[in-house]
């Protein structure tokens, strides 16, 4: 058994699946629109956030472990990364600062915050082919 292909492997599958969710998740209200779902939208969304902030960094965490350094990447890769995180870390506020809302946003501006998750989402899942394939 090769652990460290296990571990990026098994680090992969919840990265995989914190990327259908983060996607998922804004496109299922914007079409389904059912606002009393919200804040369990919200929610889930939040969390595939936080697993994608925890999985990437764990995928840089093994190399470092197995091989002593973070993975040696330059230019366009370093650029897919940093859109990945800012994403990441602005779609975080943005849904914490609307739970915290007590009266969820309506009309308008709850159209704009998921119109801004989706689209924050889908850059950062379009950037992870640039960080695959040019480093
Ligand atoms: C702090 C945030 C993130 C970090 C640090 C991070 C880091 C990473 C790393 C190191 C890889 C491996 C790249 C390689 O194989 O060369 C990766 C792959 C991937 N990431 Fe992320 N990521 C983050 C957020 C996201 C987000 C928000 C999404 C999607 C919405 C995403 C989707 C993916 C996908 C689909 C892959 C696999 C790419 C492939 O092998 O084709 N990541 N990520």
């Amino acid at each position: 058994m090769n652990w460290q292909n296990l571990a990026y492997a098994l680090d992969q599958v919840a990265h995989n699946l914190g990327a259908v969710t983060v996607v998922a998740g804004p496109l299922y209200f914007l079409i389904a629109g059912e606002l009393k779902r919200e804040r369990g939208v919200l929610w889930i969304t939040l969390t595939g956030w936080v697993v994608q902030i925890a999985t990437g960094s764990f995928l840089g965490l093994i190399s470092l472990y197995f091989y002593g350094q973070l993975p040696d990447i330059h230019g366009i890769a370093i650029g897919a990364l940093l859109i990945k995180i800012v994403c990441a870390i602005t779609a975080f506020v943005l849904i914490v600062a609307s739970l915290r809302v007590h009266d969820l946003y309506t009309g308008r501006r709850t159209a704009i915050t998921w119109q801004v998750l989706a689209a924050l989402a889908i850059i950062a899942i379009s950037a992870a082919a640039f960080l695959r394939w040019f480093s």
